[in-house]
């Protein structure tokens, strides 16, 4: 599975860096690291609710307000921040790892 954080200016002043810093570490500490390849990708497109985060995974249902499903079923996150990562990451795209 591919994990893309959005490096766009938008989204880099919003704390992008911190947001990968972040899920490096959730990779490391959910021992998810060998099958989650995480990447930095230009603007997505959605610049006004960044950090964005797009994930490969399949989204199992409509998203919520804090992402859009995008017309391939893959989940684009809303939003993301170094403080609500753990959050997203458990709720959002932990499920959607194929292990
Ligand atoms: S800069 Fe991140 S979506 Fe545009």
């Amino acid at each position: 599975m591919n994990i893309k954080v959005c490096v766009g200016s938008s989204c880099h002043l919003k704390g992008s860096y911190d947001v990968i810093q972040a899920l490096k570490d959730l990779l490391k500490k959910y021992d998810v690291e060998d099958v989650v390849e995480l990447q930095a990708s230009f603007c997505l497109g959605h610049c006004a609710k960044g950090v964005n985060v797009l994930t490969d995974g399949i989204a199992p249902e409509k998203a919520e307000k804090t992402a859009t499903t995008l017309a391939d079923g893959t989940l684009l996150l809303h939003n993301v921040t170094k403080d609500n990562a753990e959050e997203v990451f458990v709720k959002e795209i932990y499920p959607l790892i194929e292990l």
